[in-house]
């Protein structure tokens, strides 16, 4: 059986893995970007351990401000660096925080608040800073999931304060586990770059083992072999009734922190060519199936806000009812076909994050993640994968 990956990840090459020397990763990343430079971190999650220990040396402020609804990665990144966490309800059916009550969780304490461009869409970065200013907080950018998405032409990520990217596997580029720090200070970034040498080494262990993941990422992303390596596991986590093992959501409390190593980042260098037209193409298809899809009874899709260009990894929908997402899941989740979900909860439902989240009423957040679901972009979900899909969500209207 074929396997259609959940994201629309940039396909690898096999030339991308000679050592050759070319412009590096640095360089293209922040050419792509649009920013004078970039400092690189072995993980999204380490990037913003790297940008919160710089902030919190700058101000000594100790809270920080996260979306109800985001990866677990950022609240166990939190608390890594000794930092207090508070989670922010979302708006109602939003992507983004609701921005009085984010305004009621801001203070003098708040170091930082992340604001998240979920799936590739465009949050509203400026509401956040409205508020953080208000009381002296940064804002980052949390724009994992949104590597080449740009507002009026310019990348996310540089309206703030500092900002994100993940190269982990299944974004649109990898290094099987990466990530990308940006800020136009330049004296944070200084402070960001002897921030990462003291806390994240080169590890010859981490990397070694980085690098036969990435070559391994390389020998199976293909439809005919990640079944294996992706749809198997995904398929027994599902027959386990253990959801959040079948996203992949149950981190580690320990977050690796070392370099990102060279040859990593000369194959992430070379496959950044090929980006730009990727997310072109990936741009065409999203907006032709959702097209699509909003003609079936009570679906929507996440869109661009205006003046937004979002990346299209997949496709957001949000179904009238958790009834509903959960008759068409039945169907389509182990199918192989890229259908799966987001983040299965808002933070303080996640067992293992509770003593770390704490209680909070955060109704939308939890109605986010009970009532969404994704399908892929992926070039690989074919226009008669995607008609099957399509029937089910018809069905599942009727
Ligand atoms: C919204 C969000 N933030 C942070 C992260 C952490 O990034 P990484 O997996 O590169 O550590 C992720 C990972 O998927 C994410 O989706």
């Amino acid at each position: 059986m074929t396997e259609v990956a959940p994201t629309a990840g940039l396909p690898p090459h096999c030339g991308d893995l000679w050592p050759r020397r070319g412009v590096g990763l640095a360089q293209r990343a922040a050419q792509f970007i649009g920013i004078d430079a970039v400092q690189l971190a072995c993980s999204g999650t380490a990037a913003l351990v790297i940008a919160l220990t710089a902030l919190h040396r700058r101000t000594g402020r100790r809270t920080v401000v996260v979306p109800a609804y985001t990866c677990p990665l950022v609240a166990l990144a939190v608390a890594h660096c000794g930092l207090h966490l508070r989670v922010c309800d979302l708006a109602a059916d939003s992507i983004d925080m609701d921005a009085q009550a984010l305004a009621r969780l801001c203070n003098h304490d708040t170091l930082a608040v992340a604001v998240t461009h979920l799936g590739g869409r465009v949050a509203d970065v400026g509401a956040a800073i409205a508020v953080a200013r208000a009381v002296g907080a940064h804002v980052i950018e949390d724009a994992a999931q949104a590597l080449g998405a740009r507002r009026d032409g310019r990348s996310v990520g540089l309206a703030g304060d500092a900002g994100f990217f993940s190269l982990a596997v299944g974004k649109g580029l990898t290094t099987f586990e990466g990530g990308i720090l940006v800020t136009q200070d330049h004296e944070l970034r200084a402070e960001f770059a002897r921030v990462a040498g003291e806390v994240a080494p080169f590890r010859f262990g981490w990397e070694l083992k980085r690098c036969l993941q990435l070559l391994g990422y390389h020998l199976v992303y293909r439809p005919a072999l990640l079944g294996l390596a992706y749809g198997m596991p995904l398929r027994r986590a599902l027959r386990a009734g253990n959801p959040v093992a079948a996203v992949g959501d149950d981190f580690s409390s320990t977050i690796p922190l070392h370099t990102l190593g060279r040859w990593r980042q000369a194959v992430a260098a070379r496959a950044f060519a090929r980006l730009p037209d990727f997310l072109e193409t990936c741009s065409a298809q999203a907006r032709r199936r959702r097209q699509r899809l909003i003609r079936i009874d009570g679906i929507e899709v996440f869109d661009d806000v205006e003046g937004a260009q979002g990346i299209w990894p997949f496709l957001m929908l949000r179904l009238p009812s958790e009834a509903r997402r959960d008759a068409i899941l039945r169907e389509l989740w182990g199918a192989g076909l890229g259908v799966s979900r987001l983040f299965i909860h808002a933070l303080p439902d996640y067992a293992y994050l509770r003593t770390l989240v704490g209680e909070h009423e955060v109704p939308n957040a939890r109605a986010f993640a009970a009532r969404t679901l994704s399908i892929s972009n992926s070039p690989w979900l074919d226009d008669g994968r995607f008609a099957r899909i399509v029937e089910v969500l018809e069905r599942a209207a009727a």
